[in-house]
Parts: structure tokens; C-alpha cells; sequence
């Protein structure tokens, strides 16, 4: 087949993916400035994250998401616990100055999908999956149909093209003799590892109707039924098999809340043997020592706090649900495009 070649102009794949990953963070800015009058609130009064979700009504998770976009985009400044407005903030946005803009940002206020924003600060939800005619919202719901899932695992597969080598090329896989992808789409970041590996082998963990799509793709890649198999089941329900070193969670802890998050380190924790490891590929803001989050990675998990449980949990935020289910060695490296790996090792004895 003949490949196509491209004149190397226009953006890099980072911007194609970020102009996707970003989309909702500008909608988060516009409902927070107009709906809230966000800034000239903290303007007069300095305030905490819990003291916020009370005063405007707002639930911990997407505010919490807020907070940290606006840090990361230099509006907002930590004193502690207290966020406080940057000089360029109290200039534009809050109301108490001669300069500000509030009225024009918030002429956009009813735009559908501010409004929705909006929502999901005082919801913790959006209509994000308003798939005509299948009766449900539900993300979770919708990927157990079969078009939807489809679409996703395809998306998915695509993304994992780009990223699948680079993960690889991080996760040293050289001392296992088996992988649990867990959630593990089609399969493309394991068949990278079993490319770069080739003693290792691997068991995707996957729900129906997306087990058939992985044992398709997996089959296409020469890599069913020799070194990798599918395992049709719930990561939340099932038992893990015990045979598996190291667990691998690709862009699937980001959807989840904390605390379903927490369930899955504590069941890996469980089904690894002594010196087992876990491994989480997503993006991970690196906010240790009280630094902001970098601004594409803040406005990625706009994106998810918007769309599914869960959010881009931050690299402080990791270390402590990996501490509390006993893992230990946790090592945080940067792969592509805003994405990162955190290893986790349960101890040796
Ligand atoms: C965002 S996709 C990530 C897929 C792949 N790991 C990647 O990095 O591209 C999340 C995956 O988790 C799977 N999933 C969601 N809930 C699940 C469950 N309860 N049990 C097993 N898999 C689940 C979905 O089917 C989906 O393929």
C-alpha cells in the first residue's frame, strides 16, 4: 500500500491533541467569571476551597479542578490553604476595579456550553454523552453499547498510537514475566510493551462489548493467543488473575472518583506478589512543593472533571492513594504530549 506523505507544516501533535484536551477549560472561565463573579468574590475575600464550595454552592470535585486551572493560567495565587487573586486578576476581573472586563466576558454566560460548565461546578455532572436515542447519559452506560464503543476504543487505539511507544520506551518491563492491562482498550500499549519486551506476556482486562474489539486489534497485531489474551470482565467486580507483575492502568484512573480510584491501587495491591508493580500512564500534574499545575495539563482535566468522575489527579495526589494502598518507590516520569508514568512497587516482603 502506498503511504501517504505530508508537507511538514501546521501544528505538531501535541497542539492537535491539546485543541481537543483544552476545549473546555476557556467554557470553565467564562461560567466561573460570569455565573460566580469569581474573582471579585476572592477579591474581598480571600478564600479556601471548602469555604468556596459553601459559599457558592459548588461541589469539591470540579471546583477543586477550577482552582487549579486558574492558578496554573496566574489569576490565582496559594497562600497556604487560601487561593488570593494575582494583581493581573484584581485588574481585570473583579468588579472593585476601574479596569475590569467582568461584563464582557460574562455576555457570553448563556452559551450552552458555559451553562454547562456552570452545571457541573453545582452538579459535579454534565449532559457530555447526549447520544440521540439510547436512553442514557451515562458514559460508563454507553460503553457497554455497541457503537459507542466502538467509536471510543478506535479514538483510544489512534491516541494510543502515539503514545504507546513512548510508554514503552519508559516502562522497563525487562524483569516481568507478565502484564493485567487493566481497562486496556484495544490493546495498542500493551502490544508496544510485547514488542519492546519479548519474554513478556500480557492479559488485557476489558468489559463487553470492548474485549472483542481487543481481541480483533490484538489478532491484526499477530499477538492473540500466543503472547497476549483478553479477559471479558468488570475491573471493579472481577477477580484479577494472580499471575500478572505488574499492573498497568492506561488512561483509566483519570475517569474514576478517589474513591473508586482508591478501591482498584488497594485491589491491585492485593492480587500483586510481594515486589509486584503498578503502573499508571495518564497525565499527572507534578504538584509537588506547592507548584501550580503546568496550564495544558490544568485545562486536560477540565476536560475530564467535566465528562466522567473523575479528574487529571496530580502527581501529590497519586502519592498519597498509592501510600494508602501500601505501595512503595513511587517514580514519576514524563512521557509525551502533557502524559506521565507513575510506578508504584508493593513491598518485597
Ligand atoms: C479511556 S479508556 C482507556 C483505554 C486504554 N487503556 C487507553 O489507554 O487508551 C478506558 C477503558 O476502560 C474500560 N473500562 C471502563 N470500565 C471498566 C470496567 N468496569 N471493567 C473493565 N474495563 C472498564 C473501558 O471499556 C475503556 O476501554
Amino acid at each position: 500500500m502506498r503511504q501517504e506523505t505530508f508537507p511538514q507544516s501546521g501544528p505538531e501533535i501535541a497542539t492537535v491533541l491539546e485543541l481537543r484536551d483544552s476545549s473546555c477549560a476557556r467554557d470553565l472561565y467564562i461560567a466561573a467569571v460570569s455565573w460566580l463573579d469569581l474573582f471579585t468574590a476572592i477579591d474581598e475575600q480571600p478564600t479556601r476551597l471548602s469555604d468556596l464550595c459553601i459559599a457558592f454552592d459548588l461541589q469539591e470535585r470540579p471546583a477543586r479542578t477550577m482552582l487549579r486551572l486558574f492558578e496554573s493560567w496566574d489569576l490565582l495565587v496559594r497562600s497556604g490553604e487560601q487561593y488570593v487573586v494575582t494583581p493581573q486578576a484584581r485588574r481585570y476581573l473583579s468588579r472593585r476595579s476601574d479596569e475590569n472586563v467582568v461584563s464582557y466576558i460574562a455576555t457570553m454566560k448563556y452559551k450552552s456550553s458555559v451553562r454547562e460548565m456552570y452545571e457541573v461546578l453545582r452538579k459535579g455532572q454534565s449532559d457530555t454523552w447526549h447520544v440521540e436515542r439510547t436512553g442514557t447519559t451515562s458514559w460508563d452506560d454507553l460503553m457497554q453499547t455497541d457503537d459507542f464503543a466502538t467509536l471510543n476504543t478506535q479514538g483510544m487505539e489512534e491516541r494510543g498510537r502515539i503514545f504507546a511507544p513512548s510508554l514503552a520506551e519508559l516502562l522497563d518491563c525487562s524483569t516481568d514475566r507478565q502484564l493485567l492491562d487493566i481497562g486496556g482498550g484495544s490493546g495498542v500499549y500493551c502490544a508496544h510493551l510485547l514488542k519492546r519486551f519479548p519474554s513478556l506476556e500480557a492479559i488485557v482486562i476489558e468489559r463487553s462489548p470492548v474485549d472483542e474489539l481487543a481481541r480483533a486489534c490484538l489478532t491484526q497485531r499477530g499477538l492473540l493467543g500466543n503472547r497476549a489474551s483478553v479477559l471479558a470482565g468488570d475491573m471493579f467486580v472481577d477477580p484479577f488473575p494472580e499471575s500478572a507483575s505488574l499492573h498497568l492502568y492506561s488512561h483509566v484512573l483519570h475517569n474514576w472518583s478517589p474513591a473508586k480510584v482508591q478501591y482498584l491501587l488497594n485491589k491491585s495491591h492485593q492480587h500483586l506478589p510481594a515486589g509486584g508493580r503498578v503502573a499508571v500512564y495518564s497525565c499527572h500534574p507534578d504538584d509537588r512543593n506547592g507548584r501550580p499545575a503546568p496550564a495544558k495539563e490544568a485545562e486536560y482535566s477540565v476536560l475530564l472533571t467535566a465528562s466522567y468522575e473523575g479528574l487529571c489527579y496530580s502527581v501529590s495526589d497519586m502519592e498519597a492513594m498509592f501510600a494508602k494502598a501500601g505501595f512503595v518507590d513511587l517514580s514519576y516520569r514524563r512521557s509525551i504530549c502533557n502524559r506521565s508514568l507513575l510506578t508504584a512497587s508493593k513491598p518485597a516482603s
